[in-house]
């Protein structure tokens, strides 16, 4: 079983993301959230409610997004609340996600992100790579699996915007479960 997988959905789902505003962080990778009116599409929304997700079950309605830097990496974090995520990333033509496993070298500290949330962040030169995915221009949505440590680096001039779906309404599904759910709008068996 993959940490990733491209879906394939009826509906478009963004709104006109030049909309987007973000205050200015002395940070490399930026989190917010937004209200998930703002930035879905009426399909979009319309869509994941008939499959019985809820896109505003995080945080009285809003949804997460995250704009990364040119040329920058988010810290090795590992996600809190649920184990999946549904994002939409649009902006930069080149990024990978990266998952690690502990070494027994591993080192953590403690940091808080853009919207105050607690997070341990793990040293990358202590960590192993597990499994990577690469993004190119536009790709499709993509169900992520989120409670082991991950990050993201962008390798284009361009921003990296990424939209995240996380309906805490069920947060006790296991990965699998996951998988499983969204296996009809996904190309492999
Ligand atoms: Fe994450």
């Amino acid at each position: 079983m993959n940490r990733s997988y491209e879906l394939n959905f009826p509906v478009g789902f963004l709104k006109d993301t030049s909309i987007v505003e973000v205050p200015e962080f002395d940070v490399n990778w930026i989190v917010q959230n937004k209200k998930g009116v703002e930035l879905l599409s009426k399909e979009g929304i319309e869509f994941f409610d008939s499959i019985g997700i809820n896109v505003f079950a995080f945080q009285r309605g809003d949804i997460t997004l995250f704009r990364g830097n040119p040329n920058s990496e988010m810290d090795i974090h590992t996600d809190s609340g649920v184990c999946w995520c549904i994002n939409f990333i649009w902006g930069s033509d080149s990024s990978d996600m990266i998952w690690y496993k502990e070494t027994e070298n591993t080192k953590t500290e403690s940091d808080i992100c853009t919207v105050n949330a607690p997070y341990i962040r793990y040293e990358k030169e202590t960590m192993q790579e597990i499994e990577r995915v690469s993004f190119s221009s536009n790709p499709k949505p993509v169900l992520l699996k989120i409670d082991e440590p991950h990050h993201v680096i962008n390798y284009d001039d361009k921003y990296r915007w990424c939209l995240s779906i996380r309906d805490l309404s069920k947060k006790h599904w296991s990965w699998e479960q996951a998988v499983e759910f969204f296996k009809p709008y996904m190309d492999v068996e």
